[in-house]
């Protein structure tokens, strides 16, 4: 019989068998500029790219996501660079990130740990995005298996009107994000924000936006278009989209996703 602990340990070789494998086929030898991503399953990629040794890893640049990834980075011994010190001109090699839940179309919910700002940006800075997570992430829509809600960072003060367009909207009991364990009030984000979690109905994989809220279902695209506009709000935990269309001012959405 399978105790938690067995299950524990399935999870984290799971984690750590996809970031070898997304590293390994991601990671060439020639790139110079490399996303990292945040959460537990991403200290796996950090470590199967320290494995490669400091010949092969001397030429790159690792850009951090939040303060999590950048220590990571520092203590694998690992060049750190900043995205603000990249040209405008010059995108990222390839970034590597988790998910808290990934469709099969490859859209994502992120932002359990509170960095989907930074994550999206350093994503959409780079020509490919790789996702690395394990097998309990990947459902049919997206909500499904992640139940807490679509992360929304938020201005603090414009919290309680975000709240109440959420419920207009139709989420299910959002609720401010609150602090650490031993740390009162709400968790405040490397960019001095909060974090909202607003739960939707599972969303549908269709870009149909006629369908947008047939049966009180948003498609993704619908909903992140919606969510984005509400004053106060700064950026959203769901990486959705056409990589083909969207490519060229950067992808949001993965391409290729290891479990
Ligand atoms: C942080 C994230 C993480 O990638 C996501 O929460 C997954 O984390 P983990 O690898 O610990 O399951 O989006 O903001």
């Amino acid at each position: 019989m399978s105790t938690a602990a067995d299950q524990a340990k399935l999870v984290e070789t799971s984690k750590r068998l996809a970031a070898f494998q997304a590293v390994k086929d991601y990671l060439l030898p020639e790139y110079t500029r490399i996303g990292i991503g945040s959460g537990s399953t991403v200290v796996y990629v950090v470590e199967a790219i320290a494995a490669l040794g400091p010949a092969a890893t001397a030429k790159m640049a690792f850009y951090p996501t939040g303060s999590q990834s950048e220590e990571l980075i520092e203590a694998a011994g690992l060049h750190l660079q900043y995205i603000n010190k990249l040209p405008a001109a010059q995108q990222l090699d390839v970034a590597f990130d988790g998910a808290d839940e990934v469709d099969d179309d490859l859209n994502l919910i992120k932002g359990g740990g509170a960095c989907l700002w930074q994550e999206k940006i350093v994503a959409t800075s780079a020509r490919q995005f790789v996702c690395v997570a394990d097998f309990r992430k990947l459902s049919a829509r997206l909500g499904t298996s992640w139940t807490k809600g679509i992360p929304i960072e938020v201005l603090p003060m414009a919290a309680p009107r975000v709240l109440g367009e959420l419920e207009r909207m139709g989420s299910l009991g959002p609720r401010i994000r609150p602090g650490l364990p031993g740390k009162a009030g709400a968790i405040v984000t490397d960019n001095g924000l909060w974090i909202i979690d607003a739960p939707f109905a599972p969303l549908q994989l269709s870009r149909d936006s006629a369908s947008t809220r047939s049966n009180g279902t948003w498609t993704v695209d619908a909903l992140a278009d919606s969510l984005i506009k509400i004053p106060g709000v700064a950026e959203i935990g769901l990486f959705y989209g056409n990589n083909g269309l969207e490519v060229a001012s950067g992808a949001q959405k993965p391409v290729a996703a290891y479990f």
